[in-house]
């Protein structure tokens, strides 16, 4: 027993101390620590934020950024936003889609289908990269699972690794920087000391409060907006979210019935050898 609490406890020290190395980015400052309703082990997403998400998503950040592994049809699947069939077709054809060579040999640009994934508005790397200062925006699919942020020991262990908290405080955490720091910012950059790659970074503030105007009335600040977008991205990341969750409790059922089980059979086994 003893050597296994000793056990425990190495492993335990091994998981905190990993998991600070890969928060341990020199400077940079903690995620803000907000809560979101996917966390936890029955955590659901709430379909309203998604689809605000996706509205931020559409009207802000799609100028630049891609998703090049979400589907248009994702946006109707179980445990997603839950737009219907019809209102994907729609909002896929909002998007320009480079496809081809044609018969003429040629690319051509047209409307976005369902089956499409979600394009990036730079025909490469090269000219993203001209569009904004020499950084090129990176693709958003999975931004919440490469980026942890880092929020706090037990946040972390219980309520996941912090992705969506990292991309809210991006977005909330513009700062105006002190002198000192103002004489070492690059031309063309931007304070933010949530950001994972240095201080400085060439996104300017995406957001400002009322821009996007959501149809369920809800509020439209820039903290608002910034929440709705992380928990878009979350779900983005990891679509099949909810069925992981509620597959991994019917295992646990499964087992701890079994479990009782084999209790009782191995008893009646062994009823006459007592
Ligand atoms: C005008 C173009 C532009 C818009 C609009 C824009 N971004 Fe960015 N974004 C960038 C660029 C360029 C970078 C890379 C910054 C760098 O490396 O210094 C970036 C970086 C980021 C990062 C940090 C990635 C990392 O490496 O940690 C996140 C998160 C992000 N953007 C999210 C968003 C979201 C969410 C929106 C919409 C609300 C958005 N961006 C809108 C250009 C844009």
């Amino acid at each position: 027993m003893k050597k296994m609490l000793k056990t425990l406890a190495i492993a335990t020290a091994g998981l905190l101390v990993l998991a600070g190395v890969a928060s341990a980015t020199e400077g940079q400052k903690d995620a803000k620590a907000i809560s979101y309703s996917f966390e936890g082990p029955f955590g659901t997403f709430d379909k309203g934020q998604l689809q605000r998400g996706y509205k931020v998503y559409k009207e802000v950040c799609a100028s630049c950024h891609s998703m090049r592994l979400v589907s248009f049809r994702n946006l109707s699947e179980h445990g997603g936003p839950g737009f219907s069939v019809e209102q994907v077709k729609a909002l896929a054809a909002t998007f320009t889609v480079n496809d081809g060579p044609g018969n003429d040999g040629e690319m051509f640009d047209r409307p976005g289908l369902p089956s499409d994934r979600f394009p990036s508005p730079f025909a490469n790397g090269q000219a993203a990269a001209a569009a904004n200062g020499g950084a090129v925006p990176p693709d958003l699919s999975l931004i919440t699972k490469f980026r942890p942020g880092w929020y706090g020991t037990f946040n972390q262990l219980l309520n996941g690794i912090g992705g969506p908290q990292y991309v809210y405080s991006v977005l909330t955490g513009y700062e105006e920087p002190t002198a000192e720091i103002k004489a070492e910012m690059p031309e063309g950059k931007h304070y933010n000391p949530y950001f994972a790659n240095g201080h400085f970074i060439s996104m300017a503030p995406p957001l400002v409060d009322g821009q996007v105007t959501f149809d369920d009335g809800a509020p439209n600040t820039v903290d608002a907006m910034a929440r709705d977008v992380s928990a878009f991205l979350a779900w983005t990341a990891e679509p099949k979210m909810e069925e992981r969750k509620s597959l991994g409790f019917m295992v646990l059922i499964y087992l701890a019935v079994l479990a009782l089980l084999l209790y009782f059979v191995k008893k009646k086994i062994w009823a006459d050898q007592h």
